[in-house]
């Protein structure tokens, strides 16, 4: 099957050297993604900006912006059986981007963001036969969050987790289907890597899908 993955966090620009972002350092997507060529799978993988080396042998998209994210997506969205969206991407970017440096002044600075795009949300408008995987950092009443994020953005299966995953090397989860919520898991992320390739393998089996 030919996977696509999207990982790390987005860089949304303030000015020419300034960005709003976050703690993400892509590994559970390029894990994923080598986990996925492994199995046998190919693999494109849509990479935010990371020091972190993408896996040889997969076609890998380098973005900046969660906009850049969004048309690197729907490029590929057809061509893929499977969509795992692990990408932290920004919800909101600042209205416009400052040419040069921005001048600091005596008082404060106001900044007006607006809302990114909601990439998983799109990409459900068009999901047919395809399996979606997304994720979730929730800190409070996670459980039905997660499940309204579920339906909303027609997801197969959610990885429910905490911020103390965020640029660790183990992930800590549970994960939410249609059928339910499973138990709490705990494993270094090279094996949540696996554990998701298997989990999209048997959601596509049992859906049906070319292999
Ligand atoms: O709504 P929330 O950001 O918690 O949803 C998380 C899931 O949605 C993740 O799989 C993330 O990659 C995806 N997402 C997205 N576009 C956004 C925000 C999140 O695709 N703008």
């Amino acid at each position: 099957m030919r996977f696509l993955i999207t990982a790390g966090p987005t860089r949304e620009m303030i000015d020419a050297v300034r960005y709003l972002s976050n703690l993400s350092s892509g590994r559970t997507g390029i894990d994923v993604a080598a986990a996925a060529r492994d199995a046998g799978h190919t693999v494109a993988l849509v990479l935010g900006p990371t020091p972190l080396s993408p896996p040889d042998g997969i076609d890998v998209l380098r973005v900046v912006s969660a906009r850049d994210m969004r048309d690197a997506v729907m490029a590929e969205l057809e061509a893929a059986d499977v969509l795992i969206m692990s990408a932290a991407v920004a919800d909101y970017r600042p209205q416009s981007v400052h040419p040069g440096k921005l001048k600091k002044g005596e008082g404060n600075l106001t900044l007006e963001l607006v809302r990114n795009p909601d990439i998983l949300l799109e990409a459900g408008d068009r999901k047919g036969d395809r399996i979606h995987l997304g994720f979730a950092l929730e800190v409070q009443d996670a459980e039905l969050h997660a499940r309204r994020k579920l339906e909303r953005k027609r997801l197969d299966a959610l990885v429910l987790n905490g911020p103390e995953n965020l640029a660790a090397d183990r992930s800590a989860f549970r994960i939410l289907t249609p059928e339910g919520l499973g138990p709490p898991e705990e494993m270094p992320k090279a094996e949540l890597g696996r554990r998701l390739v298997a989990l999209a393998e048997e959601l596509a089996a049992n859906r049906g899908t070319r292999s």
